[in-house]
């Protein structure tokens, strides 16, 4: 019923020392600070951030990144001021409407994570709506989270997998740990490779707990508007030179 989830090759095999990221996750943080540098109103940092996703995306196949996942909106962002909250809500409607047909077009699947519950539900049928749209496309995977918290995630996913459990439809003594990520939102996707988060703050706020047990970290100064495909290319490359040992010991 669900694919792999893990970052293993389809030979079981882990990603080749030296190679690039193939699912690069991002906390786009510093749209604020960006805007406010600029003696504007917030919101005018997240338009010009949601300008940069439409770039990111389009770097990726060059770079060989076949997932990207961007962190939009989190559990804890409905705690900034109304407007932030209604600004950023029509921000993703209107990224929705005006990019669907291009998204399509360029060969980018699109998939939203995260609780859809608490989403308004005009939100949520475009959300479905893109989602159908672009199934079929392969070149590159875009998830977006938006409500997305990791613990938010794991407890959701948990409630599922109890569910299973009581209704005799999952054995408890067969859980292990390929048995949660099932239960994901993420359940599609390998894990992430490489954890981008932009504008100097060193956290994880969250973002896929779970999924990036064995993720390399990149944390930089640039502000997500200043997020150029050459500042994506410059971090992509030197995630190439890390040596991944998932635990084991260097190789002599
Ligand atoms: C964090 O910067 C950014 C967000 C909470 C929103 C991210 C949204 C976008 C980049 C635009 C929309 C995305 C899509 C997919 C259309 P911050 O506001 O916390 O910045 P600060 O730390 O400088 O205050």
């Amino acid at each position: 019923m669900f694919e792999p989830t893990s970052n293993r090759s389809e030979t079981g095999a882990q990603p080749e020392a030296g190679s690039g990221p193939r699912h690069v996750a991002i906390i786009m943080d510093g749209n604020g600070r960006w805007a406010q540098s600029r003696g504007r109103p917030r919101l005018f940092g997240h338009h010009a951030g949601a300008k940069r996703v439409r770039e990111i995306v389009e770097a990726c196949p060059d770079l060989g990144v076949e997932y990207l996942t961007i962190f939009a909106f989190s559990t804890e962002n409905w705690k900034r001021t109304q407007t932030e909250v209604a600004g950023l809500m029509s921000l993703f409607r209107r990224y929705i409407t005006s990019q669907a047909r291009d998204l399509k077009d360029n060969g980018v699947r699109v998939r939203f994570i995260g609780d859809r519950v608490k989403l308004e539900k005009s939100l949520v049928r475009m959300m479905d709506d893109l989602e159908a749209l672009t199934e079929d496309n392969t070149r590159v995977n875009l998830t977006v989270a938006i409500n997305y918290g990791g613990r938010d995630e794991v407890a959701r996913a948990t409630k599922r997998l109890a569910q299973d459990v009581a209704a005799g439809r999952l054995d408890p003594e067969s859980i292990d740990e390929e048995t949660l990520p099932k239960y994901l939102d993420t359940c599609l996707l390998p894990d992430p490779d490489l954890v981008i988060r932009t504008s100097g703050e060193a956290r994880i706020s969250n973002f896929l707990l779970w999924q990036s047990a064995y993720a390399e970290y990149e944390f930089i100064e640039t502000l997500w508007p200043d997020f150029s495909p050459d500042v994506f290319g410059e971090v992509v490359a030197g995630y190439a030179g890390r040596d991944r040992r998932f635990g084991g010991a260097r190789n002599a």
